[in-house]
């Protein structure tokens, strides 16, 4: 029997300690096979992944979609523009009518916060949220605390900053919530309209200064500026963000000397993020990115694989 005893994965909250060194465990032994020639494992043989995206997305999809061929699944995708939620079907309709097909695993990105829970309580397939509204993003948290602990050799104890707007981000709540389970310390740092209120009751500390933020800093994690999130302007102007917020190789100064940076993507260069610091020798976003393949290879062995380690090799 599997040690992982979920049905879905909706929010990193649901998940122990012990859950997530599972999951990054198995991306670490599972990593290797996208180095292979032959970059296939017969694991998930006979199962059915559904990629359901109602939001444009590059890297989670794709990550998922090679995730899933990589460990021989049966996979479709469906987006918003394709099916027939543009003739007014509703997702719990149109849950229905996908769990009437009997796929194993349904993968949903949707704008609206708290869809994937729905969909979950609708479906007898296993359900991973790919992101939802600003709620959550558990799988980038995922290849986000991959990517720490392979840099650094560890979480427990690291000093973390997230800049950039926190309010809006669901990479900023699910990083939250995976760094502080594993015993990191987190600032968080942007406008003040773009930190929300109940932020220090998620443990974090609030520094509006990103200079002062980064300060002794193991990992600087900057956020994109979501300006499709923000129902009313909360900053003047994007060259005014770049100025006063932008993190360049200057306002970096005060980080540790080897402090590794990250961005979920897609960057807004120039914005949130300058490009000396996006492809600079402390950037590790592309391999967030690599790492993003592995983790969700684990996500899928341990959903709907469990019982077939020896078809790994
Ligand atoms: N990080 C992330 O979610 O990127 P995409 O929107 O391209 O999937």
């Amino acid at each position: 029997m599997s040690e992982f005893n979920h049905k879905d994965l909706l929010s990193m909250e649901d998940l122990s300690v012990r859950d997530i060194d599972l999951i990054l465990n198995t991306a670490g032994s599972l990593r290797e096979i996208s180095l292979r020639e032959i970059k296939k494992v017969p694991t998930l043989r006979g199962k059915s992944v559904v990629h359901f995206f109602y939001e444009p997305s590059t890297r989670t999809r794709t990550s998922f979609e090679m995730a899933a061929k990589r460990l021989s699944a049966d996979t479709m995708s469906l987006s918003a523009t394709g099916s027939s939620i543009v003739k007014g079907e509703t997702l719990v309709d149109t849950a229905r009518n996908l769990q009437a097909m009997n796929p194993d695993l349904i993968v949903l990105r949707h704008p609206a916060s708290g869809a994937p829970q729905l969909l979950a309580r609708e479906v007898e397939a296993c359900v991973i949220n790919a992101g939802d509204g600003i709620h959550e993003h558990p799988t980038q948290a995922l290849l986000d605390l991959y990517t720490i602990r392979e840099k650094k050799g560890g979480i427990e104890g690291l000093d973390v900053a997230i800049i950039g707007d926190i309010a809006h981000s669901r990479v900023a709540r699910s990083n939250i919530i995976g760094l502080r389970k594993m015993g990191a310390r987190v600032t968080v740092s942007g406008p003040p309209t773009m930190i929300p209120f109940e932020a220090e009751s998620l443990g974090v500390r609030v520094e509006c200064d990103p200079a002062e933020a980064v300060r002794d800093k193991d990992v600087v994690m900057i956020l994109r500026i979501q300006l499709e999130r923000q129902s009313r302007v909360i900053f003047p102007s994007l060259r005014e963000y770049a100025t006063h917020f932008g993190l360049n190789r200057e306002r970096l100064k005060r980080a540790k000397p080897d402090a590794i940076i990250m961005h979920p993507g897609p960057m807004n260069r120039g914005v949130e993020i300058a490009s000396e610091v996006a492809d600079g020798p402390y950037s590790v976003i592309l391999e967030q990115v690599a790492n993003g393949v592995a983790v969700r290879m684990a996500l899928l062995y341990l959903l709907i694989g469990g019982s077939k380690r020896g078809d790994m090799d």
